[in-house]
C-alpha cells in the first residue's frame, strides 16, 4: 500500500494533522499517524476544553488527528464517524479501559466504569428498572416535590428567585427519596454529603483529562488535590455502605432495595454486594448534576426568549385542569423540543474518549491500535456543518414537521452505543415534570448573562438569578 500525504506545509499545523488534507495514490485512502510533540494548543484542552475543542474543529475539520506527550489523539466530529465509533466498540474494537484506574476511585465497577462481562451482566439486571414505563412509578415523588418548590417561589417576597439554588436542593431531594426511599431531611449529614459531592465534581475532571491526555506516567505531574478528593469519596461510599446494609435488611420500595432484589430472568444472576455500592455511587453522580444543569440552562434560555416562553407557557396551561402526571406529557411536543435545543446547546456530558484497541478503519482512513478519540457532543452539536445558525436557541429545529433529515449522531446529549445513558427515560419525566409543574405556577425571566463553566458536567458559570411572576 502506498500512502500519499500531501508537503508538511498543509496537513501538519501546530500538532493536528487534519485528514482532510490527506490524499492517496491508492484506494483505500489510510493515514499514518505524525508523530509530533506539541505543547500547545493540546493542553489547553485542559484548561478550556470546549473552546479548544470547538477551535479544533473549525479550523481542520471533522477528523483531527493531534499528538501530546506520547498520547495520539484523534478528535472525531462528524456523525457518521461517531455512530462508526460506538458501533467498532460495541465489537471490542475500541474500549474504555484506559480510563480504568482514573475511574476506579469514584465509580468502582459500575456501569459507568466496568466493561465486558460485569457491565453487561449489570447492565441487563438494571436496564428494566429504567424502561419508560418503569420510571413512571416516580411520577408522584417527582410532581410532589416539585410542586412544593413552586410553590415557594411563586410566593418568593420580592418577586426574586435563585434557580439554582431551589434547583439543586430540588433534584437532590428527588434523587434521595427515589434512590432511598427516605426525605433529605431525615438525613442528619446531608450538608456535609452535598459538601462532598461538589468537592467530587470538582477534582474529577482534573483526575479524568490529565488521563486523557498526559496519560498515567506523567499524571503525577498535574497539581492534582486528590487528598480532599479521596476523602470526599470515602465519605459518600461509607454513607452509602451503611444505606445499603439498612436496605438489605428492610428492604423497602427504593431503587437500591429494587436493585438488591433484581435478578435477571435467564440467568439468575443477583447483583452481588460490593457492586450494589458502586451502583449506588455512580447512579448517584450519573444522575444529578446532569439535570441539575440541563433545568438551570432550560430555565435561563427560556427565561431570556419571552417568544418560546411564552409559548411554552400556552402549551403547558392548556393542560387539562388536573394534577399534573406523566400522561400528560404527550401533549408538550413543544416544551420537549425546548428542553431538546437545550441539551444541544449545553450537553452536561459534553465529551466521552475512548481508545482503540485494535486498528481500526474509520471512513477512508486506517487508525491504529493505541489512540485515544475523543466525541464531543458539544463540538457536533455546535457544527456549522450540520446545524443553520448553531449559537442560536430555536426549539423549532426539534419539532417534528421542522426536522429536515437529520443524521441520529447530529445529536446525541445521552451518548450512544452499549454505554448510552440508562437514565434517559427518568431524567427526561423528571425534567419535563419539573418544567409543567414551575410553569404552571409562574413565568420566570431574567436578563442575566452566563456563559459555560467547565465542571464534570457544563453548567452556568454563576447562578441563575431572576423573577417570577405568579399565575392566578
Ligand atoms: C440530562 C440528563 C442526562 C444526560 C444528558 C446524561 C448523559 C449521559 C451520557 C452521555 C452517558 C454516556 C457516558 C459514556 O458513554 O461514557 C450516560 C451514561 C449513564 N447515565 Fe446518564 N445522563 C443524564 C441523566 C441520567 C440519570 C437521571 C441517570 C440515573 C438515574 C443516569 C445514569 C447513567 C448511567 C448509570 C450511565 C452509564 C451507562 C453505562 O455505561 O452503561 N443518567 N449519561
Amino acid at each position: 500500500m502506498v500512502f500519499g500525504i500531501e508537503p508538511l506545509q498543509s496537513p501538519i499545523i501546530n500538532g493536528f494533522n487534519t485528514l482532510a488534507h490527506v490524499t492517496s495514490k491508492t484506494q483505500p485512502k489510510k493515514l499514518s499517524l505524525p508523530e509530533h510533540s506539541v505543547i500547545l494548543p493540546m493542553t489547553q484542552l485542559i484548561w478550556r476544553p470546549l473552546a479548544t475543542l470547538a477551535w479544533i474543529h473549525q479550523k481542520y475539520g471533522d477528523l483531527v488527528l493531534g499528538r501530546l506527550f506520547g498520547r495520539k489523539i484523534l478528535f472525531v466530529s462528524a456523525p457518521e464517524h461517531i455512530e462508526h465509533i460506538f458501533n467498532l466498540e460495541g465489537k471490542g474494537l475500541l474500549s474504555r479501559d484506559f480510563l480504568y484506574d482514573a475511574k476506579r476511585v469514584l465509580f468502582g465497577n459500575g456501569l459507568v466504569n466496568s466493561q465486558s462481562e460485569v457491565w453487561s451482566k449489570q447492565r441487563r439486571l438494571m436496564q428494566p428498572l429504567f424502561s419508560k414505563e418503569a420510571v413512571k412509578q416516580y411520577e408522584l415523588i417527582i410532581i410532589e416535590e416539585a410542586a412544593a418548590v413552586a410553590g415557594n417561589l411563586k410566593n418568593a417576597a420580592d418577586g426574586q428567585v435563585n434557580l439554582t439554588t431551589e434547583i439543586k436542593k430540588l433534584i437532590q431531594r428527588i434523587f434521595i427519596r427515589i434512590l432511598l426511599g427516605k426525605s433529605v431531611d431525615s438525613i442528619s449529614n446531608s450538608p456535609e454529603l452535598i459538601k462532598v459531592i461538589e468537592i467530587i465534581c470538582q477534582e474529577l475532571p482534573v483526575q479524568l483529562g490529565s488521563e486523557i491526555i498526559f496519560g498515567s506516567r506523567l499524571k503525577r505531574f498535574i497539581p492534582l488535590k486528590s487528598k480532599r478528593y479521596h476523602a470526599a469519596v470515602d465519605y459518600l461510599k461509607a454513607f452509602l455502605r451503611q444505606e445499603i446494609a439498612e436496605k438489605q435488611k428492610h428492604p423497602g420500595q427504593d431503587l437500591i432495595s429494587l436493585l438488591i432484589q433484581s435478578s435477571d430472568r435467564s440467568t439468575g444472576y443477583t447483583m452481588p454486594a460490593e457492586l450494589l455500592q458502586d451502583e449506588a455511587v455512580n447512579l448517584f453522580f450519573a444522575g444529578q448534576e446532569t439535570t441539575i444543569n440541563t433545568l438551570l440552562w432550560f430555565f435561563y434560555l427560556t427565561g431570556k426568549h419571552a417568544e418560546v416562553r411564552n409559548r411554552i407557557a400556552a402549551e403547558i396551561r392548556q393542560l387539562p385542569d388536573e394534577p399534573l402526571c406523566a400522561t400528560h406529557l404527550s401533549q408538550l411536543s413543544y416544551t420537549k423540543a425546548a428542553l431538546n435545543e437545550t441539551l444541544r446547546l449545553y450537553p452536561p456530558t459534553s465529551a466521552l474518549s475512548t481508545q482503540t484497541v485494535h486498528d481500526i478503519e474509520l471512513g477512508d482512513f486506517g487508525i491504529p491500535k493505541g489512540v485515544t478519540v475523543l466525541l464531543s457532543m458539544h463540538t457536533t452539536n455546535h457544527s456549522p456543518r450540520l446545524w443553520d445558525k448553531p449559537e442560536e436557541f430555536n426549539p423549532n429545529r426539534f419539532l417534528e414537521t421542522a426536522t429536515p433529515e437529520r443524521h441520529k449522531y447530529a445529536f446525541f446529549p445521552f451518548g450512544g452505543g452499549l454505554h448510552n445513558c440508562i437514565g434517559k427515560h427518568f431524567a427526561e419525566l423528571e425534567m419535563l415534570l419539573v418544567i409543567a409543574s414551575f410553569i404552571r405556577e409562574f413565568n420566570f425571566e431574567t436578563d442575566i448573562s452566563v456563559k459555560e463553566a467547565f465542571s464534570i458536567t457544563l453548567k452556568p458559570d454563576r447562578v441563575i438569578v431572576g423573577n417570577v411572576e405568579p399565575i392566578d
